[in-house]
């Protein structure tokens, strides 16, 4: 039998990794500046979580969950995103007791059983940061000015932010019967998912794929049409801090987002350069959750960034770095060996990425594999050096030897990988 990865679940490779590291590395440090901790979590939860928040009617919980079962026939489920855990440890542990605002996030895997295609895998990666107990529209522009700020600091261009108000509970009622109402005006042109949809979750129409049913949607009454004054102003006010922000954004009606706890704001980062899955990043408010999923009545705001469809838009401007040793030390002879493993060792403990040969192969076969791994510095050392006390330190870019006192060879090295240490192959922080 052969064995392969799963349809839609993917390895990541070591000549892969750099910008995941860097991404995450940059985020953590971004999140750090504004205040967000990191909270790790299941990767499965009971799945009425899942339904219950996300919405039965949603692509995500009536056709895409990975859900088994226990031995006592509870339903379990691979988590097909991450706001409803988070909002579920919020709850579970009291979280909403240690401070007023608690800022979250979380990086990790998500799956949905969705068809595979570019940018989109039924293994992927979120990276997703929430904020409880504010009801913005503040803590709306500090959540979004995060969000585009680590885009920036990426290099990453040519993002556009589509943002849009889906209104509260109060306003929502009255969208959805000038929506119903549209929508039994095109009944017959709906697919069958939708003509159920309109009736049950007519706001689910706006995601359905199917191009008659899209074409559909483009006519349909406009959110921002029915929501109330309250929520005019919660939007207003967010339009009017992200232009002090000196954030551009597109005001897009459309955008209902994928699932159903949402209120008010939502957003989403969208790019041409994608295809079809154009989304980078969405999220929005959400601000009933909480309450009713059995915790207190917290308002909350988030959002999560498509890891894959990041890194492929961060490759375009720049290629992952490979990274490579400081040093190789090619010894050969027993005793040359034994000194240049104590050697190695040390530097190592300074720090430095050091590699030696297990196996005691040929000078030749060891400069070729230096090479390979790019080592920037080779320490050569063999019986004659020995003897002679002093090795021979080649430069393989600048192909230059200079010789270097072996009684003090550490220190020696350590001073000149201080002075030579680039990206990749500098000392550990
Ligand atoms: P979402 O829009 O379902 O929102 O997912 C967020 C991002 O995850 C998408 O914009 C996309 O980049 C990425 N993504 C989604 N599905 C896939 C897939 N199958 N393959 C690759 N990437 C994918 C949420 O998940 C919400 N929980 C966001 C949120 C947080 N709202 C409030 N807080």
């Amino acid at each position: 039998m052969d064995f392969t990865a799963i349809t839609g679940f993917k390895d990541i490779l070591p000549s892969e990794v750099e910008p995941w590291q860097r991404l995450e590395a940059v985020a953590r440090d971004i999140f750090r500046v504004f205040g967000f901790l990191e909270i790790k979590l299941p990767a499965m939860e009971r799945t009425e979580l899942f339904s219950r928040s996300i919405g039965q009617e949603t692509d995500i919980v009536s056709k895409e969950m990975y859900t088994l079962h226990d031995s006592k026939g509870r339903g379990m489920t691979l988590r097909p995103e991450a706001t409803a855990s988070v909002v579920r440890a919020y709850i579970q542990n009291r979280l909403y007791q240690e401070s007023p605002v608690q800022k979250l996030f979380v990086m990790g895997s998500m799956f949905r059983h969705e068809r595979p295609q570019k940018g989109r895998f039924r293994q992927f990666h979120q990276i997703d940061a929430e904020i409880f107990g504010d009801p913005g529209p503040r803590s709306d522009a500090d959540l979004i000015v995060m969000l585009l700020f680590l885009f920036e600091s990426l290099g990453l261009s040519g993002l556009t932010l589509h943002l849009n108000s889906l209104g509260c509970p109060a306003c929502r009622g009255g969208f959805r019967e000038a929506l119903t109402a549209f929508l039994e005006t095109r009944s017959e042109g709906l697919c069958s998912d939708c003509a159920r949809r309109a009736r049950t979750n007519p706001l689910r129409v706006f995601d359905c794929k199917v191009p008659t049913c899209q074409e559909i949607v483009t006519e349909a009454p406009s959110v921002l049409d029915s929501i109330c004054d309250a929520c005019r102003v919660h939007f207003e006010g967010l339009k009017a801090l992200l232009g002090d922000a000196g954030i551009g954004f597109e005001v897009n009606p459309r955008l209902v987002r994928g699932l159903d706890y949402y209120t008010r704001t939502a957003f989403e980062v969208q790019t041409e350069r994608l295809g079809a899955q154009n989304a980078v990043a969405g999220g929005g408010r959400y601000d009933g959750l909480v309450r009713q999923l059995g915790g207190p009545d917290q308002p909350a705001i988030g959002f999560a960034i498509g890891v894959e469809r990041l890194i492929s838009l961060m490759n375009e401007v720049q290629e992952p770095q490979t990274p490579s040793p400081a040093l190789y030390v090619a010894a050969l002879g027993e005793e040359a060996r034994k000194r240049a493993f104590t050697w190695v060792t040390a530097l190592r403990k300074s720090g430095y990425w050091v590699e030696m040969d297990y196996a005691g192969r040929s000078l030749k076969a060891q400069m070729k594999r230096a090479d390979r791994l790019g080592a920037r510095l080779v320490l050569m050392v063999g019986e004659n050096e020995l003897s002679s006390g002093k090795g021979l330190l080649r430069d393989m870019a600048e192909k230059t030897q200079e010789d270097v006192p072996l009684e003090e060879v550490i220190a020696h090295m350590e001073q000149r990988l201080e002075k030579e240490a680039s990206p990749g192959e500098g000392k550990r922080s």
